[in-house]
């Protein structure tokens, strides 16, 4: 199976690669290096620098590439507090970027694509837990995006014919076991990477967003989910559309809920470090609670995840952030 995959020198979208290419996938790369890194693309990848907004740039791509099989698209922003401060960029990003995307897509006749959307299109959500069938109303731009964006796919489908899978993910987190790849942005805003870094001396405190909220010790509760599950998960959402099967949409979480507190307690246990930590305001656009039904996935593509406990995740997390100190300063 050739492979396109957008973003993949981000932190899903190169541990995503990393999968690919270990199960024999031909797989090529294209990234802007916004948020991305170059020492993440993998070394047997075929990599192009570029913006999924520049059209000529995609059919530049596609025009070389002419035997793509299935594009998977990881090529968005996806910071919820900054998408409430800078709503534009993430329209201009992740949906206009999408739209470019989807006309070069037609126009050369791919016709599949993996996308990753997320949690954050349920916004405050009725059930625990999440279905995919459950009511969309999200409460950040971050998350609205997403949901226009698989609003989009969907009519593309209805008119082009182009299948989608929808991966809606929870909160990834976790490193790869080579500790070649890890989780790295900057500035990070992330809870375990955050935490780590207090651990490993890079960071002087955690501060906790938020301790009045409705949960068994007032702090947030998400569903923590290893990164390579989550790469898994596309590779077979992949072949289910190589396989001719009809778009859809899938969550993927653990179906475990963690709050803050405990997430820090576990990484404190992982790293025998102190790990300080206050509690600070509650930050904008957070929903009190998220965790994942992950049924549909498991089901219908046959997934697995295999990082079921917090403490084996924050142990992946734990190896990168010791193992490159130097480059989170
Ligand atoms: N948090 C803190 N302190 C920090 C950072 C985070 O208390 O320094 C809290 C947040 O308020 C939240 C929880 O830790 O309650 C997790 O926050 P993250 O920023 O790690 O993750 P989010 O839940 O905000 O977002 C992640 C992804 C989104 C996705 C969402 C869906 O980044 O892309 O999960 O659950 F939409």
């Amino acid at each position: 199976m050739k492979v396109l995959v957008l973003g993949g020198a981000g932190y899903i979208g190169s541990h995503t690669v990393y999968y690919l290419i270990d199960k024999g996938c031909d797989v090529v790369i294209v990234d802007n290096l916004q948020t991305g890194h170059e020492w993440a693309v993998h070394k047997d990848a075929k990599f192009y620098k570029g913006d999924i907004r520049d059209r000529a740039f995609m059919d530049f791509v596609f025009e070389k590439e002419t035997d793509i099989d299935v594009v998977i698209h990881f090529a968005a922003c996806s910071l919820v507090g900054e998408s409430m401060v800078d709503p534009l960029k993430y329209y201009d990003n992740n949906l206009c970027g999408t739209k470019v995307l989807l006309e070069s897509m037609v126009a050369h006749n791919v016709k599949k694509i993996v996308f990753s959307s997320t949690a954050a299109t349920y916004g405050e959500p009725e059930n625990i837990p999440i279905l995919e069938s459950d009511r969309t109303l999200p409460t950040n731009t971050y998350g609205e995006t997403k949901l226009s964006m698989e609003k989009m796919f969907k009519w593309v489908d209805v008119a082009h014919g182009v299948k989608y899978v929808s991966l809606r993910y929870f909160n990834a987190c976790g490193a790869h076991e080579t500790e070649d790849i890890g989780e790295a942005h900057n500035p990070e805003t992330h809870l375990i990477p955050i935490i780590l870094q207090v651990a490993n001396g890079t960071r002087e405190k955690i501060m906790m967003f938020g301790n009045d909220y409705d949960t068994k010790d007032g702090t947030c509760v998400r569903d923590y989910i290893h990164v390579t599950d989550l790469a898994q998960a596309h590779m077979l959402a992949a072949k289910y559309l190589m396989d001719g099967n009809d778009s859809n949409i899938f969550n993927l979480g653990n179906g475990v809920g963690f709050t803050v507190k405990e997430v820090v307690e576990c990484a404190r246990k992982v790293t025998g470090k102190e790990i300080p930590a206050e509690v600070a305001e509650r930050r904008a656009g957070d929903p009190a609670v998220l965790v994942a039904s992950s049924e549909k996935a498991r089901s219908i593509l046959g997934w697995e995840p295999k990082y079921a406990s917090l403490e084996k995740i924050i142990s992946t997390a734990w190896r990168w952030h010791e193992a490159h100190k130097t480059f989170e300063k």
